[in-house]
Formats: C-alpha cells, structure tokens, sequence
C-alpha cells in the first residue's frame, strides 16, 4: 500500500502549501468553485506519483492549491467512485493525504437524485447523515491507528456546527437549502423504481453514487465535515421518468454558481 505521507511530502514540494485548514472536494458538474481560488496553482492527478486517476466525464482530475479571502484553501476537482474500479482503500488514501497536508476540515459537494417530491431538481440538500448502502467500506483491511481506530464511531459524521454555520450563511446570501439523508449506492446503474421506493422508506432523502467512502475516512481520521448536495433529478420511476447523466450533469451546472457562492462564504465566514 502506498504511503499517504510520501504523497503528501511531494505535493509540498510542487505547491506553495502553509497551513491548511480547509478542503473541499467538487462532485459532477461542480467544478465552479475552482475558479474562486485566488492564487490558484493546480496539479494534475498524473504528475502526482501514487495518486489515483478519475475517468468520469465532468470529473477534471486536478488538485488546486489557493486562498478563499485569507483562508487557504485544497480543492480536489475530480473525485474517485468506487463504481470506476477504485477499491475503497484508494479514496481512504486521498483522504489521508489530505490529512497529512494538514486538512482538518473537509466540504465534499455532489449530484445526487430526489427520493422524494419534496426536494426537487435544482435544490440543494445539507447533507445531515448518510446510509451506505454501497456494501463497501474505505476502512477495511488492518486499521492504521495512527489516522484513527479501529472501530469509529459515524453518528456525527456531519458536523451539526458547521451544518448550522452554513444554513446561516445560506439565509445571508438567500440561497434556499434543505437538509436529508444521502443514500449511498455503489452504481453505475441508475436504480430501478423498486429500490427507489425502497431506499425512501429506509429513511433516504436523495441516492448518489459518491462522498460516503471519503466521509467514513475523513471521520476516522478526525476530520470536520460538510456535505452539502444538489438535486440534479428525480430518482428514477419517482415521476415517471428516466434519469440520464446528461441531465444530472446539466442540472449540476445550473445550480454551480449557487453552490460556488455558497462554499465561498461559508469558507470566509469566521466558525
Ligand atoms: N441516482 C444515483 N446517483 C445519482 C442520481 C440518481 O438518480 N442523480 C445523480 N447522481
């Protein structure tokens, strides 16, 4: 297994890296934010040794280093699924190099489609909790005490400070949110209406394919955590209809800007 700290020594040598704080990790047709990175200096995944390598379409596959206001700031623009290949230890690592560069509070934004008529296309969604259904957990295999133990506990896994911190920072900017469960699924498949209506009576709110596996080893490691979602579709059969990722990534896109601006103040404002 490759070793997160020899990750973490070369991309100190290649960024200008002080003390960060703060990283957030930009889902499907989320890559807006990027662009609000002052002093911005990226790197492609490919000239980091060790690093994994995304394939998905909307998924760039760069980590920028740069200032939100005074705040430093290390943006993964391209993720890693479990359903492209990666084993689930793969996105622990990336966590872990986060960690060995000094993270100690992660964003992580995606697409995710409605389970309910209640949150619709174009919403966003604080994610309060999550139900992996996925089968697959990023902490399998020995435990690496010195990130964290054995057995963590994950009913706090979203910070209920920083989800309070950003509902207020999104009534300051007016920018509607709500709050749910996110369920997650291994994919790639769109689900069928059958599980679409069971995942709802299992207490979910939206269904997406991505976040839980980093969530798990970000709060294994110590990490804070904000998950915020955006409703790019109903989930399939809900009404009718047939989620395509041409959608979800059009309907991510729309609602970027909103995500962007709200990420942005929620990184400035003071915790
Ligand atoms: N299902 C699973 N993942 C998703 C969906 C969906 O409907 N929309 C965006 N990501």
């Amino acid at each position: 297994m490759i070793n997160p700290k020899n990750i973490a020594e070369e991309i100190k040598k290649k960024l200008p890296i002080k003390q960060v704080k703060t990283a957030v990790i930009l889902g499907s047709g989320l890559s807006g934010f990027a662009q609000e990175l002052q002093k911005g200096q990226s790197l492609s995944y490919k000239e980091i040794n060790g690093f994994p390598q995304t394939s998905v379409s909307g998924h760039k596959g760069e980590l920028i280093h740069g200032y939100i206001g005074s705040e430093e700031v290390i943006c993964l623009n391209g993720r890693f699924h479990l359903y492209e290949g990666h084993e689930p230890q793969t996105i622990a690592l990336v966590i872990r190099v986060l960690k060995d560069l000094g993270v100690k509070r992660l964003i992580v934004t995606n697409a995710a489609g409605s389970l309910s008529t209640d949150m619709k296309p174009g919403n966003l969604m604080i994610i309060k909790d999550h139900i992996n259904f996925s089968g697959k957990n990023p902490l399998v295999g020995p435990n690496n005490e010195e990130y964290g133990p054995r057995f963590p506990a994950m009913n706090n896994a979203y910070s209920k400070h920083l989800r309070e911190k950003c509902k207020k920072v999104a009534e300051k900017l007016n920018i509607s949110v709500k709050e749910g469960i996110y369920f997650m699924v291994l994919g790639p498949n769109f689900e069928t209406a059958s599980e679409v209506k069971a995942f709802g009576s299992l207490g979910g709110d939206a269904v997406g394919m991505s976040t839980v596996p980093e969530v798990i080893a970000a709060v294994h490691c110590g990490m804070e955590v904000l998950g915020i979602s955006v409703i790019t579709n109903y989930a399939a059969g809900l009404v009718n209809n047939t989620p395509t990722h041409q959608e979800t990534l059009e309907e991510a896109d729309k609602a970027s800007s909103r995500m962007s601006a709200l990420v942005t103040e929620f990184i400035k404002e003071e915790d």
